[in-house]
């Protein structure tokens, strides 16, 4: 086993023998046995990396270069060497240099080759390097252009990474522990709930990529926290105080607690259930609040947290459940929730819907249900805050580019002009376009969206370019 500590200094030493061997071929000829040796030395060092994390990601950001994520600090003796292979890889346009398992020494002074041999053009469709690379058939070696990012804002998506799914393996622990009757680690959910809200005010569009991550297996936690970000994103845009978005938040994120204590083969059923099923399933937000007052001090858990959970299946115009012999209107939380909870179940697959709703088409089927399921009011606000376009749809540009909206225009009247990650052939990152910027000349938007597609149909994986 190969301790951290060993890690930290085979990244470094490997930074230092690449940047000694690239030197080294500019200058000898490729007979030369000083070639051989520092060649030997990158393999012996890449070989240790491989055996335990099966690849080698060089990757240089504006500031830095990261292997395997993991960033290589700067050393007395590996200064230079860290500039040299930035400072090279950039002048080339690469952003990321693959490395898999079963590289040969052949492929890689090949590939080392074609690097250092200076003089292609930067093409629409990749990098050059990587055609080529194709067209050798060299395929334990994968490069990607350089796109310039600053370490700020990768370090930033990493944490909002590690936030997203500690609060899934939290709401994962909760279930677990109401399950065997154990008590709820509610401080702790509502810690991260307050982190939740930090990131929602600040960093809303790496939480909405994430919140395309819809795992299948893991339904209700992937998707108890996909409602926490839809719901907070709401109540952000409605100015609530710091407070009450953790309350919300926490609302959201307990929504479906109830279920489960219902029967998995119920909740898991493909087809349709039968009448007693459906009662069945129908007591879910009622248990969830008895669950919730079993376990707590209702000190502890403020109303409106508990009447969001009870009512988020009521509907604005109370035609859902549970049934009330009283009519009261749905809470703000509780009309919040239902929102984020349908956006997300239509967009997600489902044991009796394989096929999720497009992001797009969700927002058209729920427009027509405003005023009777939802409240017209807070789905605007819903729509606003998510753009006509939602983060994570897959569009069509008026050039025939294909792009993954990334986020979301904060100004309301161009809320079809998002933020688009242009992706050339298949899942390849390319970069990032505003679609409001304008042509100095014509005056006229550069570029718009056309339409949106099945991401199935393309075979573009969305989730991957948020992760
Ligand atoms: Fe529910
Ligand atoms: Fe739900």
């Amino acid at each position: 086993m190969v301790s951290d500590q060993e890690f930290y200094h085979i990244r470094s030493n490997f930074v230092l023998k690449l940047s000694l061997l690239i030197r080294t071929m500019k200058i000898f000829n490729p007979e030369n046995e000083t070639i051989d040796r520092h060649s030997q030395d990158c393999l012996d060092l890449m070989g240790g990396i491989l055996k335990t994390e099966k690849r080698l990601c060089l990757r240089v950001l504006t500031d830095a270069i990261f292997i395997n994520e993991e960033r290589v600090r700067m050393r007395k003796d590996s200064y230079q060497a860290i500039k040299f292979i930035m400072e090279e890889l950039k002048e080339k346009k690469i952003g990321e240099v693959l490395f898999t398992e079963g590289i040969s020494p052949e492929d890689f002074r090949e590939f080392l080759y074609l690097l250092v041999s200076n003089g292609w053009e930067m093409r629409d469709d990749g990098h050059p390097l990587m055609n080529q690379l194709v067209e050798k058939k060299i395929d334990s070696i994968a490069v990607k252009p350089f796109e310039p990012i600053s370490i700020d804002e990768k370090l930033r998506r990493e944490e909002v990474k590690k936030i997203y799914f500690r609060s899934i393996a939290m709401v994962k622990e909760v279930s677990q522990n109401l399950m065997e009757d154990k008590p709820l680690a509610f401080r702790k959910a509502k810690r991260l709930s307050q982190s939740m809200v930090d990131l929602v005010l600040n960093d809303k569009s790496a939480l909405l990529g994430l919140s395309t991550v819809k795992n299948y297996d893991e339904y209700t936690y992937n998707h108890s926290v996909n409602v926490s970000i839809y719901s907070l994103m709401i109540g952000a845009k409605l100015g609530f105080s710091k407070r009450a978005l953790a309350e919300l938040g926490l609302a959201a994120l307990f929504h479906d607690v109830g279920k489960t204590k219902i029967p998995s083969v119920i909740l898991k059923k493909p087809g349709k259930l039968d009448e007693l099923e459906w009662e069945i399933v129908k007591s879910h937000p009622t248990i969830g609040v008895e669950e919730i007052l079993e376990f707590h001090q209702l000190a502890e858990v403020k109303p409106r947290v508990l009447f969001g959970i009870f009512d988020h299946h009521l509907y604005f115009d109370l035609s859902g459940y549970p049934t009330m012999k009283r009519k009261k209107k749905q809470t703000l939380f509780g009309r919040i929730i239902t929102i984020a909870d349908v956006y997300d179940a239509m967009t997600t697959p489902r044991c009796y819907r394989k096929e999720p709703y497009s992001p797009a088409d969700a927002i058209k089927l729920m427009w027509k249900e405003c005023g009777a399921h939802f409240d017209p009011i807070l789905f605007k606000v819903f729509v606003n805050a998510m753009g006509i376009y939602p983060v994570g749809s897959l569009v069509q540009l008026d050039d025939d580019e294909l792009g993954i909206v990334y986020d979301t225009n904060p100004r309301s009247e161009l809320l079809d002009r998002p933020t688009v990650l242009t992706i050339t052939g298949e899942g390849t990152e390319g970069r990032t376009v505003n679609l409001s910027d304008r042509d100095e000349k014509t005056g006229g938007f550069k570029r718009s969206i056309i339409r949106c597609l099945d991401p199935k149909k393309y075979n573009v994986y969305v989730q991957e370019h948020f992760l």
